[in-house]
């Protein structure tokens, strides 16, 4: 039996059964939310819905559409359970009283993608795919090769060719097969279902395999979690606090504004956070509809630096409005330039943070600038990705450091 009750496409609101359909609506397309047995859950005491021993995203299993996939002693097991740090300099520089960064570099992969691939690897041993697909501009791909290495899956991964060397590298190290698109991740995405309808592997893509939404929506119950606990205020889960969140398909966004409506749907909150999608002004299709005041979503020629944000059309870009919309969010658009200084401020706090990573506290940068986000407004960003994963970007960032010659002389010169 199934762990869900079935789907809910976010386009025209139809429900479908567990096994009546696997990716989108048949009917248009949308994508689908996973439907929880929310009045069975509901009742549950909060310490039989999470499991405190284990410290991954596996602590929430009862709140997954998933059975547990096993996968002991192995990096599956270490997907989530991200740190939550309070950086009082960032937070002073900024004059806010309460900042918080959840810190997504530490994932087994070293980003936020490490959440979708390991519920996506339970539900692919649930339904016995044996291949795994799914088409990235890198850190997806990482993520699901490396929980299918971790567990004996096969993964097979489309990347654009100028995806950054260490993502290409963590593809190839954890024994994907790979295969680079000349061409962009837009191309990429469409190939790979094509691929797999062919070839018949099971396709993780973003926006459009329900199950990754579900691996993100961790990330909303560990903030509570974590927060609840920091804060030591059950109240500091509301729509008081504002969530920054860098936006690309917009499949992350979605996912912890779905896990913040099963919180609320359980009564375990009151009220859902505001959630503020942050995008660069190169690759803003889902900032500009937000702009515009529509849900007419129009596709851009993405050029910028953040290749992790890089989309032309976000393939969950309806739901990612929405997580802004039906919040009282919005969406914030920057310049290259600022995640690229963005990188460096991280640093400056101990956070070592890809383009897209650092994207979020960019637009916070923003939003304070513009007033959006006051000094009493308690504010979550969050670090979708490890530095380590676009070196270059981190030294466009703070320069190159400089050569001496190996004698005390040349040392008391340069100080
Ligand atoms: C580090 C990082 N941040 C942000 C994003 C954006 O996520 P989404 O495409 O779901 O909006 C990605 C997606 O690849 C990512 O890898
Ligand atoms: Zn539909």
């Amino acid at each position: 039996m199934s762990k869900f009750t079935g789907y809910r496409c976010s386009v025209c609101g139809a429900e479908y059964g567990p096994d009546e359909v696997t990716y989108t609506c048949p009917a248009d397309g949308g994508n689908l939310d996973v439907l929880l047995d929310y009045t069975a859950l509901q009742g549950k005491p909060a310490d039989e819905l999470i499991l405190q021993d284990e410290p991954s995203l596996w602590r929430y299993l009862p709140l997954l559409p998933v059975d547990d996939p096993g996968g002991y002693g192995t990096p599956l097991r270490a997907a989530g359970w991200t740190p939550m740090f309070a950086p009082a300099r960032l937070a002073q520089k900024l004059g806010l009283r309460q900042l918080w960064l959840k810190d997504e570099s530490g994932n087994p992969t070293a980003s936020f993608k490490d959440r979708a691939s390991a519920v996506l690897i339970a539900r692919a041993r649930e339904i016995g795919a044996e291949v795994v697909v799914t088409a990235s501009t890198g850190n997806a791909g990482a993520a699901l090769a490396g929980m299918a290495a971790a567990v004996g899956h096969k993964a097979v991964i489309f990347a654009p060719k100028t995806a950054p060397p260490a993502k290409i590298a963590q593809l190839l190290t954890f024994g994907a097969r790979v295969l680079l698109v000349d061409g962009n991740y837009d191309a990429a995405f469409d190939l790979s279902i094509q691929a797999s309808d062919e070839f018949g592997w099971y396709c993780r893509n973003t926006g459009y395999n329900p199950f990754t939404a579900e691996g993100k929506k961790t990330a909303a119950f560990e903030i509570w979690e974590q927060l609840t606990a920091l804060s030591g205020q059950r109240s500091v889960i509301s729509n008081q606090l504002s969530i920054f969140v860098s936006v690309g398909d917009g499949n992350i966004i979605s996912g912890i504004h779905k896990g913040f409506k099963d919180l609320l749907a359980l009564g375990l909150i009151e009220s859902v956070p505001r959630i503020f999608g942050v995008q660069s002004e190169k690759s803003a299709a889902i900032a500009n509809a937000f702009n515009a005041g529509t849900e007419d979503i129009q596709p851009v020629a993405a050029t910028t630096r953040a290749d992790s944000i890089s989309v032309d059309m976000p393939r969950d870009g309806l739901r990612a409005l929405r997580a802004a919309t039906q919040t009282g969010g919005a969406y914030i658009t920057v310049p290259d330039s600022e995640i690229i200084r963005s990188i460096a401020e991280l640093g400056k706090v101990g956070i070592f943070a890809e383009p897209a990573g650092a994207t979020s506290y960019a637009g916070l940068v923003r939003a304070v600038e513009q007033g959006i986000i006051t000094p009493d407004d308690p504010v979550v960003v969050i670090n979708t990705g490890s530095g380590l994963k676009d070196v270059r970007a981190a030294m466009e960032a703070v320069g190159e450091a400089p050569v001496i010659q190996p004698a005390l002389e040349a040392v008391r010169e340069l100080l």
